[in-house]
């Protein structure tokens, strides 16, 4: 198996207190990993350390084999962050522009959406299934197309590895088995790499092949066939909390 994530021992702080501490993880090439933990255990701050938006006082990152100093093919590399879902819905763009912003790198200096990026927008809209909204502004999406929207945005420069912080918050049961089975095709269709952090730690063992646990400093992984979750939720917030079945 392909490692395509790595960090080694790596210890984090904001200020004086440690939030991860000698931890590690690998992420294999095709894994559906969900990330798990309580509010702030240091799931988005872990998120953000392996992307290098932060930096470890201690330990390694390594992206598709390279250390996060000499990695340079950010390209293959998506992020939806937590915030996404704060977006300003005034914003005046289209769908199109917003997912074609992405290929700007690509468009050179005058920034025109040539008839090739037309294509590959029609491709990833298709994939998310929003190609009749191509003209609408995002603004006036509901928070689950906009979602499908953004992850169009990130599937357009044909990410190996997508990273994702709570994607799910806000979005209804309908929408959520819409998203999920869009993560399945990116996953076993496309072959993408997906880490995704969630609360719902109920649905997310049903969905991912392996769980990894933050809490404690700590991270630990786990196949997501064999989690118990009754006893995780046990051992993280105590007997008080049962567990919510979605699925009958
Ligand atoms: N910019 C920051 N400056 C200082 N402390 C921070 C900063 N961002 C996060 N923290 C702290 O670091 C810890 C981990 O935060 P993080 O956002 O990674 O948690 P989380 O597991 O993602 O939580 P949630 O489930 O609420 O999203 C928390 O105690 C938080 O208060
Ligand atoms: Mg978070």
């Amino acid at each position: 198996m392909k490692t395509v994530v790595e960090a080694k021992n790596i210890s984090f702080k904001y200020d004086v207190v440690p939030v991860l501490e000698d931890a590690n993880l690998t992420v294999y090439e095709g894994d559906f990993m969900g990330i798990v933990g309580p509010n702030g255990s240091a799931k988005s701050t872990l998120i953000k350390l392996l992307l290098g938006l932060l930096k470890p006082q201690q330990g390694e990152i390594y992206l598709m084999d390279k250390s996060l100093q000499n990695f340079k093919e950010w390209h293959s590399i998506g992020y939806i962050s937590q915030k996404v879902k704060g977006f300003n819905n005034s914003f005046p763009a289209t769908v199109e522009e917003i997912v074609a912003a992405n290929l700007y790198k690509e468009m050179g200096v005058f920034k025109f959406i040539r008839a090739k990026h037309r294509e590959k927008i029609d491709e990833v809209l298709d994939i998310v299934g929003m190609t009749d909204y191509k003209k609408r502004l995002i603004g006036s999406l509901s928070g689950g197309q906009q979602q499908r929207i953004f992850i169009a945005r990130t599937l357009i420069s044909n990410p190996q590895i997508i990273f994702m912080d709570e994607p799910l918050v806000g979005v209804d049961l309908e929408s959520e088995e819409r998203f999920y089975r869009l993560m399945e095709k990116l996953n076993k269709d496309l072959g993408i790499t997906l880490i995704m952090v969630s609360h719902d730690i109920g649905v997310i063992t049903e969905r991912t092949n392996r769980v990894a646990c933050v809490g404690k400093r700590q991270v630990f992984v786990h196949d997501s066939k064999t989690f118990n979750n009754e006893e995780y939720i046990k051992s993280v917030y105590g007997d008080k909390i049962k567990l919510l079945h979605h699925r009958h």
